[in-house]
């Protein structure tokens, strides 16, 4: 006992001396995600000390933005403390009292001068923003080290976002993440100035929201039978007997946690109840919501094609359908519900009488307007509650459900108002037409905005459900692509990423997934498109890799593998080309089935190779060497 009372004063002294001392860093130049739309970088410097002065003007100290900068700073080994007047403040926060036009609602002014640092805005979001900016100009190590000042440059940012919906989904149903895991997408989003959580709470494989009314959909339709451990295509089908062990739901206090906690860093939460189609889950539960007989479970693995649909002949779906948006309406603040609409098959539809009496007594033409008619009951309803929709670009109506373009795109739904919200996922086309019909549309075109697609070539990654994103892909994004009228583009008010968690079983893997793409989203979405840089953003993504592994984030390379084009020179002989999307990274090679190093032959140009060659390669990047070696056999 002695010893230990001898020992613990005098360390407590130098942990003390530690926090107060650290040490003083110099940061380099500017370098931010999302791009912003002006900065100019100064000659001199600015040093902040390590206990900051903050001074809050126009808004109040304990507001939910003063309170989250204060604990981010202290996150960053920081000591914050509040003062009354700017003139004594390292940080100034000002809110406006005359609205600056150039910046709207959204944007910020950061000034950091030799005298301090501002940061101005017309709206407490704004601040948000010009504090997350403020964050990126810090050494990217400075959650995990203190310092005792930091001298940055001085510099000007003057920012706002091209598009006001900037956001992400996350599928819940497909593998079920606990609100810690949700929390920590939204930090990421909020670093990248995303404002928008699309929440995807239902589907085949598990219900997610609680559910008062109808408790069967949690003690039933949130659990499934485990099989992750196997691969999500090889799960098999529930043998009689087998107990669902896998799932869960959120309780109505973690979803209002969640809202909170997005509320704080400037987001909206916006929950998806997927309807008619998606719906294994709820007809697992209740099965009186069905067109036929079917013993519906909550899904398994791979669910396709998703046969599952409520019956929009039955008075009865219409009820639980009421009452269960109106349990939602009471959980999420935002003006928007979503409801889903995406790959509804109508198999049973046509095979069920009460479905075809339906479409007469409605004089409807055929299956496909039933669904129309169902997403205007429903946009109806929730209109009452003060509601607006949102629907995968489905809702719009088609011709033939299914994936193909084929199946037609709309321009309108009779049986909707234009305010209906389009989600266009099945490439640009539907948003656009459902633009050009008036309404307000959202892109996500998987062949951008999918980041469950695979990230690189598929041998080097996890398996994923097919398709292709790479980073430079993702950063093609364009929400109103070249050459759309200007009374169309109007009408676009933005676009997300969507991580869809078939394949996705452990928030690692979510994040692995989400980043690095997700910066590219954000800055498709943020950036004026005259301002963007593939070359630029891939230098400021490796800035950005820092601070997200700083902060205990999973990240993929897939960036670096290369790519590999082979072309006929001869029978035997074949000429090949490599490169990787990332500017100035040196291939390094062998073709004697030896590692590659930094001592083997480096790539300049094409080159000639035997057929049956292996031809190892080591993509290195700003001296670091990436991720793997990557073989290719010349065939
Ligand atoms: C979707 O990916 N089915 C919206
Ligand atoms: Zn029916």
């Amino acid at each position: 006992m002695q010893t230990v009372r001898r020992l613990a004063v005098p360390l407590l002294v130098v942990l003390i001396l530690a926090t107060a001392c650290g040490r003083s860093v110099t940061v380099g130049d500017v370098s931010v995600v999302p791009e912003p739309v002006f900065c100019v970088q100064k000659e001199g410097t600015f040093t902040l000390r390590g206990n900051p002065r903050l001074s809050v003007q126009g808004f109040g100290q304990n507001s939910p933005t003063a309170k989250y900068i204060m604990k981010s700073l202290r996150s960053a080994h920081m000591h914050p403390s509040l003062v009354p007047t700017s003139s004594e403040a390292d940080i100034s926060l000002v809110l406006n009292d005359t609205v600056n036009s150039e910046i709207g609602t959204e944007g910020y002014l950061l000034e950091v001068r030799n005298g301090g640092i501002r940061i101005s805005a017309n709206s407490e979001t704004g601040l948000l923003y010009g504090y997350q900016t403020l964050v990126q100009l810090l050494p990217a190590d400075v959650l995990k080290t203190t310092y005792r000042s930091i001298t940055m440059p001085e510099c000007t940012i003057l920012d706002y976002p091209r598009f006001a919906w900037r956001g992400v989904m996350l599928d819940v149903s497909r593998h079920f993440f606990n609100v810690k895991h949700v929390k920590k997408v939204l930090d990421v989003m909020a670093t990248y100035k995303m404002n928008k959580l699309h929440w995807h709470l239902t589907d085949d494989h598990g219900w997610r929201l609680p559910s008062e009314k109808y408790p069967q959909l949690n003690t039933v339709g949130s659990w499934r039978v485990d099989r992750d451990d196997v691969p999500w295509g090889k799960a098999e089908p529930a043998r009689e007997g087998e107990r669902a062990t896998y799932g869960g739901y959120y309780s109505k206090e973690e979803i209002a946690d969640v809202i909170r906690y997005a509320a704080d860093r400037g987001i909206e939460v916006i929950p998806e109840v997927e309807l008619p189609g998606h719906v294994s889950a709820v007809l697992a539960a209740m099965p009186q919501l069905a067109c036929d007989d079917y013993p519906y479970e909550v899904a398994i693995g791979p669910y396709w094609p998703p046969k599952a649909i409520l019956c929009a002949g039955n008075d009865s779906t219409l009820t639980v359908l009421y009452d269960l948006l109106d349990e939602v309406c009471d959980l999420f603040p935002s003006k928007y519900i979503h409801i889903g609409g995406d790959e509804a098959w109508k198999d049973n539809w046509e095979a069920c009488a009460k479905c075809q009496r339906r479409i007469r007594a409605e004089h409807l033409d055929g299956e496909e307007q039933l669904q129309s008619w169902l997403v205007g009951k429903v946009q109806q309803h929730l209109a009452e509650r003060g509601k607006t929709i949102i629907g995968w670009d489905e809702i719009m109506g088609l011709k033939k459900e299914g994936w193909s373009m084929d199946n037609g795109v709309s321009e309108t739904n009779p049986f909707v108002t234009d305010d209906a919200v389009v989600l266009s996922w099945r490439g640009y086309e539907p948003g656009l037409a459902a633009a050009r019909g008036g309404h307000p549309v959202i892109m996500c075109p998987t062949e951008y905005c999918y980041v469950d697609y695979y990230q690189a070539d598929p041998r080097y990654q996890p398996a994923s459900i097919g398709g292709l994103v790479t980073l430079s892909k993702a950063y093609g994004f364009d929400p109103v692509p070249e050459g759309t009228p200007a009374a169309v583009a109007r009408n676009v008010i933005g676009g997300q990423c969507n991580l869809w968690a078939e394949y996705i079983n452990t928030p690692q893997h979510a994040e692995y997934m989400l980043l690095p793409r997700m910066l590219a989203t954000a800055e498709c979405l943020w950036t004026p498109r005259d301002n963007k840089d593939w070359n630029r953003f891939r230098r400021k993504v490796e800035v950005q890799k820092d601070r997200l592994h700083a902060k205990g984030y999973n990240y993929c390379e897939g960036s670096f593998t290369p790519h590999f084009t082979a072309r006929r020179v001869d029978d035997n002989t074949m000429n090949i080309s490599i490169s990787t999307e990332v500017p100035n990274t040196y291939i390094f090679y062998t073709t004697d089935l030896s590692t590659p190093t930094r001592e083997s032959l480096i790539y300049i140009g094409p080159i000639n190779l035997e057929r049956g060659t292996h031809i190892k390669i080591l993509p290195v990047y700003k001296d670091i060497e990436r991720d793997s070696v990557y073989e290719f056999l010349i065939k």
